[in-house]
């Protein structure tokens, strides 16, 4: 039997949890997919560099050409970061007729539209669970669990990193900056994680969730940002005496034609839910026209569970590629009208 043979962009956090799952679930996975998953070759910035995982030495490599014009392999999974040079791997590799996974917000975010329209050209899919609230299944949730209903709203917590400092500053006292420095080490935070704490890690999120829940072509201009830098002690004590939680939240509005979207530190009831989210978790709560009020709840970041949406994404990729069905299912930002945002 053929197998799927992937070649993965990056083995940092995300990527060493994906060739853990890939390793550890082989049974489950080539049954669910119809055939052995290998992943054969991965690109890092410096092959020398020690890792956490006992893998073969020869399968790294620090040129992505190498991988993404191989025609031996069928998947790319990008869990490398960067905006600008990576979609020109992206493209490129869709151009070689590969099929894409990617957990890169900021990409999807800025250039998904561009992406999108080029993997439907070449007949690819491209799915990106993982960019948003890690572990929680939330793009296949509005995507396909909502398609019968018409969402209004959706609202949540989708930065791990600032949830964990909010938190510890809340529960323990600690400091912004000592909590930050611990994010890193547990891998939640971004590279540069000025990206989590000012916001812009929620708002390439939102922008996202827009995009698909409302259907429309929502763009980062369109979001209003605020993050938690400048959240002191004080406020998060001032906050608690009066009955309330910080906490980092992405709202994401629709009314007819008009929609708003923003990040901002906001003042959360401790009776509501979303007080109730603490550390890395992450919260998503769904309102549909037919539906109500849903609530998703879940790791939004780390190894396992980042990997656990990213290797989702190659079993659907992979089981399309084997039906033969590529490019004609997975999510599609359906940009078929441009709403009004706040500032037009
Ligand atoms: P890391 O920094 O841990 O890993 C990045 C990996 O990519 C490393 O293996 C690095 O190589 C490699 N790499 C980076 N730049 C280059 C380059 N120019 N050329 C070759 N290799 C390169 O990142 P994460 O795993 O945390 O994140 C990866 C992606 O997943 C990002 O887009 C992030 O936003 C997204 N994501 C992360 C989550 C998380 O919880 N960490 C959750 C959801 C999404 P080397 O190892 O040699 O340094
Ligand atoms: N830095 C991101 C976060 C990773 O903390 O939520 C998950 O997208």
């Amino acid at each position: 039997m053929k197998s799927i043979k992937v070649g993965m962009l990056g083995l940092g956090t995300v990527g060493t949890g994906v060739v853990r799952i890939v390793e550890g679930h082989q049974e489950d996975l080539q049954r669910k997919i119809g055939a052995p998953v290998e992943i054969s070759k991965i690109v890092v910035r410096d092959k020398t560099k020690r890792r956490n995982i006992a893998l073969d030495d020869a399968k790294l490599t620090e040129d992505p050409y190498e991988v993404i014009r191989d025609p031996e392999i069928d998947v790319i999974i990008e869990v490398m970061g960067g905006i600008d040079a990576t979609k020109g791997y992206l493209l490129e590799a869709l151009e070689h007729g590969k099929q894409v996974v990617t957990a890169n917000k900021d990409l999807m975010a800025l250039h998904g539209a561009e992406i999108m329209s080029f993997a439907s050209e070449k007949g690819c899919d491209v799915l990106y669970e993982a960019s948003v609230a890690g572990g929680i299944p939330i793009l296949r949730t509005i995507v396909e669990g909502f398609s019968s209903d018409r969402i209004t709203k959706m609202m949540g917590i989708v930065n791990g990193t600032t949830n964990f400092i909010l938190t510890k500053m809340s529960q323990e006292g600690a400091s912004y900056s000592e909590v930050l420095k611990e994010a890193q080490q547990l891998g939640y935070a971004e590279q540069d994680p000025t990206s989590d704490v000012e916001g812009l890690d929620a708002a390439y999120k939102m922008t996202i969730l827009g995009t698909l829940g409302f259907q429309t072509g929502v763009s980062m201009e369109d979001v209003s940002v605020s993050g938690i830098s400048g959240v002191t002690k004080e406020d998060i004590d001032y906050g608690k005496r009066l009955g309330y939680e910080v906490k980092l939240l992405g709202i994401a509005e629709r009314q007819d034609d008009f929609i708003s979207l923003s990040v901002q530190p906001t003042m959360v009831k401790k009776s509501h839910p979303l007080a109730s989210v603490h550390g890395v978790f992450n919260a998503v709560y769904v309102y549909g026209e037919a539906v109500g009020e849903t609530m998703f709840y879940g790791p939004g970041a780390g190894e396992m569970p980042t990997a656990t949406s990213v290797v989702a994404d190659l079993v659907a990729v992979s089981k399309n590629l084997q039906l033969g069905i590529s490019g004609k299912a997975g999510f599609s930002p359906y940009r078929t009208k441009k709403l009004k945002t706040d500032d037009q």
